[in-house]
């Protein structure tokens, strides 16, 4: 399934970002609005604001100290105080007058598309009506059911920090990481020297689609797996501390090893070779490079908790176990009947547990080199599995865009998350199980509470507005 994917990259690459910037805009042509039903803020107005303003003034980042992402902050208002939102008198708030561009600041600023006279009259004609509340029955977060907006991208890669306090999704060729207890998006993360054709800067993550990420378990580091590279990103700051690049192909697994001091990058080019290769964090020296070690794309690939092997899982049908640094083949296991698609390992070193392409997981026995049992787990292909911290139990997803947890000692299928109707791609889970996070199709991360199996919190890309609601 992701070999049709990463064909298709080219397609997908952001048409938008190539557009030519704008020169400071003039004023924003005044129109009347003929409508009859009072504006909505929650229905009109919010919407607007998502498009256009929240990813310098909401969350973690509030330009001039106001907050767009709430109507309480709209009223309150930033560093030139409240007359922002003055209801009633559009003629007399700051916010008319900058989003008109009659006065400065000139909101959104430079290099951003200006509001539409449309939305523009919209705004308008709310403050003149008084600027009305959203109304109290938006106030409970509710689940999404319906599509999302045409403009999002399929979430291909997830990950969850360590001490559960973010989730990063990747989506098309960008990396937004999010607040995993409020929801609230924190920020994107941009390779600064990206340009696209035009030679202005992409504002984005990778050139191409980000299809696999990982935390290291220490806290330190994001990897990110994009068209032949991959980058290292400080979770601190938020800024890009290396890029490695070079790769043959699409970089569709990464993984840090325990104790953090090595990762381990997959992929290779469809039905030629699967690329499998170590590096040293900090050096970034490549310490381990398997070559001719699967016959097709490795997408899966796992360190073994002593951090002295890895194992890798690829298209070729095949789960593969090597030495590190040497690169030596220690054994393999073979049962599945379609690619494998991702491999972890238990905390004991006993077990492997590994997702088919064939709609099964199978557990292996290491020891013995002989499969353990095999699971029914999804209706379609299980498109990634991970190992929660040190339990026997992982994480599944699959194109039937189920998630779900399993005892790899037994077998048993101990919870499922109902994670939207869509394929689910990534995955993401806290060392203790209990922030779970989906992504798949419809580009919304979903985030469950794993000890309940509850959805708490729906994240869509900066800026997309959520579907309307009844
Ligand atoms: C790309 C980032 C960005 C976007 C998008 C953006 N702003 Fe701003 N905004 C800023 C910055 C930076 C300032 C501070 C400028 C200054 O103080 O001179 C600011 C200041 C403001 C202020 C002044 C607040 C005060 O009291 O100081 C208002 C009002 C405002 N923005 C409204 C908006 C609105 C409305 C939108 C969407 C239509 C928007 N902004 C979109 C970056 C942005």
């Amino acid at each position: 399934m992701r070999v049709l994917f990463t064909v298709g990259l080219l397609m997908t690459l952001p048409v938008a970002a190539f557009a030519q910037e704008k020169k400071e805009a003039g004023p924003v042509k005044v129109i009347e609005l003929k409508r009859p039903e009072p504006v909505v803020y929650e229905k009109d107005i919010e919407p607007i604001f998502y498009k256009r303003c929240v990813t310098c003034h909401s969350g973690s980042v509030k330009e001039s100290n106001f907050d767009i992402g709430a109507y309480e902050g709209l009223i309150k208002g930033g560093k030139r105080g409240p007359k922002v939102l003055v209801p009633g008198k559009s003629a007399d708030s700051l916010l008319y007058g900058v989003m008109s561009r009659n006065e400065k600041p000139r909101m959104p600023p430079k290099g951003e598309e200006p509001v539409t006279p449309e939305e523009l009259a919209l705004v308008k004609l709310w403050i003149d009506q008084g600027a009305k509340a959203p109304s109290g029955l938006r106030a409970k977060p509710k689940v999404i059911v319906s599509a999302p907006p045409a403009n999002v991208n399929p979430v291909r890669a997830l990950a969850v920090s360590p001490d559960k306090s973010t989730v990063a999704a990747g989506r098309g060729n960008q990396i937004h990481v999010y607040d995993a207890g409020s929801g609230t998006y924190i920020r994107s993360l941009v390779d600064p020297a990206l340009k696209g054709l035009d030679g202005k800067d992409l504002k984005a993550a990778h050139l191409s689609i980000v299809e696999s990420m990982a935390y290291s378990p220490d806290g330190k580091y994001l990897v990110s797996g994009g068209f032949q590279e991959v980058v290292l990103w400080d979770i601190q700051t938020g800024q890009l501390r290396q890029k490695l690049s070079g790769f043959a192909h699409a970089v569709v697994a990464v993984a840090f090893s325990l104790d953090s001091k090595l990762f381990a990058v997959a992929g290779g080019e469809p039905t030629v070779e699967g690329e499998i290769k170590v590096f040293e964090v900090g050096s970034w020296n490549k310490i381990t490079d398997v070559k001719n070690g699967h016959s097709d794309t490795v997408y899966g690939i796992c360190f073994s908790p002593d951090n002295k092997m890895i194992a890798t899982a690829s298209a070729d049908k095949f789960i593969k176990v090597w030495e590190i640094p040497s690169g030596k083949f220690v054994k393999s296991f073979e049962g599945h009947t379609h690619h494998v698609l991702d491999v972890g390992w238990t905390s004991d070193g006993k077990l492997l547990a590994s997702a088919g392409g064939d709609n099964t997981v199978k557990v292996w026995d290491f020891e013995k080199g002989e499969q353990a049992r095999t699971i029914n787990a999804h209706g379609k292909q299980v498109t990634r599995l991970s190992f929660i911290g040190k339990k026997a139990e992982f994480v599944t997803c699959g194109g039937d865009g189920q998630v779900k947890f399993f005892n790899a000692q037994n077998g048993g299928n101990i919870r499922n998350f109902s994670g939207g109707a869509d394929f689910v791609y990534a995955i993401g889970v806290s060392p203790d199980g209990t922030v779970v996070a989906s992504g798949g199709q419809d580009g919304v991360v979903r985030v469950f509470n794993g000890a309940t199996g509850a959805l708490t919190r729906e994240l869509l890309p900066p800026g997309v507005a959520p579907p309307a609601k009844k």
